[in-house]
């Protein structure tokens, strides 16, 4: 099926283009001249938007097995498609936590009639001896968490951390990392609200970490990337060491920054977060980051729970980011407060390079034909009654958008439009490294 789309601007590093797109079902066949004659199956009108190398997520928990009723693999990627994200790459702490090849083999079996978007795994490296067998099938990269234990296994002593980047750099795959030092977090009782939570969640706990990682990171030669920087001292840190390295690189997410602290006073448990909500100088200094190139990835950190979950009296951390990501970002962008060419990047050929997914993050000849068409509107509400996501609540809520996704093609077909919503077309493949 050869597919011509016309009345696009279209993105193509760092220039927008006045062309039209050919695609062949799967693939990107060629950008033409507007007016050219081709002969084609259908044409598609993209209606004066933004086409957008389709966008990636490198940080989503899509849930499923056990945690289904959080979200599952339908939810979690009608969400992505709706929010304008073709490809996803889903975090292993899930129950079970996704720790050796049969479980991962598992979820990958279980995920492939299910994904509207591409997804890629990542795995949890708890045992050494699995490490080879994981890569063998196929997860994207690893994760890790530093201020949690999963199965009594846990990176809280130098010594663990060091035996793990050993064995990860054989792999080559690149180390996510959630940096927080158990030792600098606060405790918690059986009570808390949002203000307690990142109270207990320091800022310490976070430079510390990474101060930690970095120093032992130094004798290998390991691709780390530091998962949701939260603090302007954090972010600091990690972009003095990325001028010695090329190994190194940084995520932020959309709520970090955007809100700050004064959110918890006003949404309180749904606000709670790991790492938490900062102050406003927090949010100010990663905005400053991201101009000066030292932001790699943005992620939604799309963490889904249910509305009991986060009202309890020990509120689960983290909230819904696929389908406001999109709205609130280029919003900032569009006010200036962040720079619109960097967040494509960061949305796209970053991710795409990092993660090393060949054919994604460009609008480039023979590369998947995923792609994210976007709008700038009047202002509207951020509304999380109408998420696909079974998490319907959010931080953002009432946030003023001036930004919406008008359609998203997976793999050459629509699986989102404005009008008639998420189309439930299971075209999404699993990525493997
Ligand atoms: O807020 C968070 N939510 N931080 C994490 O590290 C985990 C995540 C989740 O899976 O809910
Ligand atoms: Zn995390
Ligand atoms: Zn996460």
């Amino acid at each position: 099926m050869l597919t011509r789309i016309v009345n696009g601007r279209i993105w193509k590093d760092g220039n927008i283009l006045e062309k039209d797109i050919l695609i062949e079902d799967e693939k990107i066949l060629d950008l033409i001249r507007k007016g050219q004659k081709v002969q084609v199956d259908r044409i598609l009108d993209a209606k004066g938007a933004l086409i957008l190398p389709g966008l990636v997520d490198a940080h989503t928990h899509l849930r499923d097995s056990r945690i289904s009723y959080k979200e599952d693999f339908v939810s979690g990627t009608s969400a992505a498609v709706a929010g304008g994200f073709t490809v996803v790459l889903d975090m292993p702490n899930t129950e079970p936590p996704i720790t050796s090849p049969e479980r991962l083999e598992d979820r990958i079996a279980s995920a492939r009639k299910k994904i509207l978007c591409d997804v890629g795994f990542y795995a949890m490296p708890l045992y050494m001896d699995k490490i080879e067998d994981l890569v063998r099938t196929g997860c994207i990269g690893f994760k890790i968490y530093t201020h949690k234990s999963f199965e009594e296994i846990n990176f809280f002593e130098d010594e663990t951390i060091d035996k793990l980047f050993k064995a990860v750099e054989k792999t080559g795959l690149t180390l996510s990392i959630h940096a927080e030092d158990p030792s600098k977090i606060g405790y918690l009782g059986e009570k808390y609200n949002a203000i307690e939570h990142a109270r207990a969640h320091s800022i310490e706990a976070e430079v510390n970490m990474i101060k930690r990682i970095l120093n032992l990171a130094k004798k290998y030669n390991l691709k780390i990337r530091f998962c949701h920087i939260s603090t302007a001292e954090g972010i600091k840190i990690v972009a003095g060491e990325k001028r010695y390295s090329l190994n190194y690189f940084t995520e932020v997410t959309p709520a970090h920054l955007t809100l700050d602290e004064s959110i918890l006073h006003k949404y309180d448990k749904i606000c709670v977060v790991e790492p938490p909500i900062r102050g406003k100088e927090d949010v100010i200094f990663l905005r400053k980051m991201f101009w000066n190139g030292v932001i790699d990835i943005i992620g939604t950190d799309h963490a889904p729970h249910t509305l009991d979950e986060k009202l309890c009296d020990r509120p689960a951390p983290g909230f819904p980011g696929l389908e406001t990501a999109v709205p609130v970002l280029f919003t900032l962008a569009k006010k200036g407060f962040i720079p619109f060419s960097k967040l494509i990047e960061s949305l796209t050929s970053n991710p795409a390079r990092i993660f090393n997914l060949n054919g994604y993050g460009a609008i480039d000849k023979d590369n998947v034909s995923n792609l994210t068409f976007l709008k700038f509107v009047p202002e509207y509400e951020i509304d999380s009654s109408k998420f696909y996501s079974k998490a319907k609540f959010t931080p953002f809520k009432g946030f003023k958008a001036e930004t919406i996704v008008t359609r998203t093609i997976v793999r050459g077909e629509t699986v989102y439009d404005r009008e008639s919503g998420v189309i439930d077309e299971r075209r999404g493949k699993v990525i493997k490294h």
